[in-house]
């Protein structure tokens, strides 16, 4: 009898989320139906099961437009979503149609990764095949098991969203094992992109300002790209990174909690003559399950200590593996929450406000203790939304704990 009217009951609160849910898309952190992603645009329905959220909730997937929010400051006054071995996507297949041995570090290629507001690359670059392959590597070869594809493909991915995305400033970091002559020189070209390259003799030596965001924008100056060989500079005017960029540890040496070494190929974290400040936060074992954790409190935990390990600097790049993957607000958060702090000041680019003021949110703020009659149509309306959203998250709950008990 009593298993009877429990089951009612939970086809009752079953219904009602239906309902509920159905009716309006859901917000961040919101349970959601993995199979039809009923979230809002810009989230993903997912779990982190490695960290015991089974429930699945919606996660986000894209950070603010920092240049929405404040727009016009120096380059290096932004923080930019950046993928690890953004070529390197799950499931496909090599080009030259053999399996691709070895773990992937993406769920989604590159112009959905730029879609959801990515903006540094990392791509690593080989001689292969009589062109130039997007590679990983055994001994500093690329082989048919670990070549992903012709690299040409992806800059002509990155040529369309430039074109057709005016205002957006994109940065390639390439790991560089090119060696035929002017090899990168000869692939820009035949890709479109040089029309959008940043100039090296724009770039800072000396740690100060880069050009503002405005200036590269009008300039039409929106691509960076950056090589890891010193002579690459001089020999095809492509700016060496570690000449304007510091960076962190990476792979898992980079992420034990409450260090923040530099990597070896960089200057010091602290060196103020390099403007620009790259962490790196994924394991050197990728994997779909772990990222989600790696991608949550931990990296902003680590953005934290990374802040301080440079001087009080926070990241322009925030360079991480499977990028959507998160229990909530995940990597977009981390790069919002240095956006806030570059750009004005406040905790996150969210609370921005006018002249230098932050609209710094309550933290779960206790709902009023009764509706007070005289109040604005305005307020009562975001109430009544605000109640909306509670009874939905109530009737999840229930609904959890009747599964939880009748299972
Ligand atoms: C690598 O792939 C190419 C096709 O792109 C094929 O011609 C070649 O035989 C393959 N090499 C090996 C060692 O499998
Ligand atoms: C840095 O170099 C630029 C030229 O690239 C120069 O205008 C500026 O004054 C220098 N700043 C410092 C602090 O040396
Ligand atoms: C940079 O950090 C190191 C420790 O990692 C410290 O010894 C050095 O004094 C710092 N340099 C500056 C310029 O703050
Ligand atoms: C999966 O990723 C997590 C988090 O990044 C890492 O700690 C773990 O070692 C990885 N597991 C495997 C089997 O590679
Ligand atoms: C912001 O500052 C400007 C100039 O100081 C002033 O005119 C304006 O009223 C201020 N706005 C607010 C909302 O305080």
């Amino acid at each position: 009898m009593r298993r009877f009217d429990n089951n009612n009951l939970l086809i009752f609160a079953v219904t009602l989320v239906y309902i509920f849910q159905s009716s309006s898309s859901l917000k961040i952190g919101e349970t959601c139906s993995t199979s039809s992603n009923n979230c809002d645009s810009g989230l993903i329905c997912g779990t982190c099961p490695a960290s015991g959220n089974t429930r699945p909730r919606c996660t986000r997937t894209q950070p603010l437009s920092p240049t929405s929010k404040v727009n016009g400051l120096p380059f290096n006054r932004y923080t930019w979503l950046t993928t690890h071995n953004s070529f390197a996507v799950s499931g496909t297949k090599s080009a030259t149609g053999s399996l691709v041995l070895g773990p992937a570090n993406q769920e989604d290629d590159v112009t959905s990764q730029l879609k959801n507001g990515v903006r540094g690359l990392m791509l690593d670059m080989y001689d292969f095949n009589n062109d130039i392959w997007l590679c990983h590597s055994f001994g500093g070869k690329c082989y048919n098991i670990t070549a992903f594809q012709p690299a040409i493909n992806v800059l002509r991915e990155i040529q369309k969203f430039l074109q057709a995305n005016p205002s957006e400033i994109i940065t390639i970091f390439i790991e560089d094992y090119v060696t035929s002559p002017r090899g990168l020189t000869n692939l820009f070209a035949a890709s479109g992109l040089d029309k959008f390259r940043f100039p090296v003799n724009r770039m800072p030596k000396n740690g100060s300002d880069w050009p503002t965001i405005t200036d590269m924008v009008k300039q039409n100056q929106r691509l960076i790209v950056f090589t890891s060989k010193s002579s690459k500079e001089a020999s095809e005017g492509i700016a060496y990174e570690w000449t304007y960029v510091v960076e962190n540890q990476y792979g898992s040496e980079g992420q034990v909690a409450g260090s923040c070494p530099s990597r070896s190929e960089s200057a010091p974290l602290n060196t103020t003559s390099r403007s620009l400040i790259l962490q790196n936060y994924f394991s050197t074992n990728p994997n779909f399950t772990g990222a989600c954790i790696d991608n949550s409190a931990p990296i902003i935990s680590m953005m934290n200590t990374c802040q301080i390990a440079a001087g009080n600097r926070w990241p322009n790049y925030i360079a991480v593996d499977f990028y959507k993957r998160s229990d909530g607000g995940g990597a977009a958060e981390a790069v919002d929450e240095a956006n806030g702090h570059l750009t004005c000041g406040c905790p996150n680019i969210a609370y921005c406000g006018v002249n230098g003021t932050c609209n710094t949110p309550v933290l779960s703020p206790p709902p009023p203790a009764q509706l007070s009659p005289g109040g604005s149509g305005g307020s009562s309306q975001s109430f009544s939304i605000h109640e909306v959203v509670r009874l939905q998250w109530l009737i999840g709950a229930l609904c959890s704990i009747l599964i939880f008990l009748l299972l």
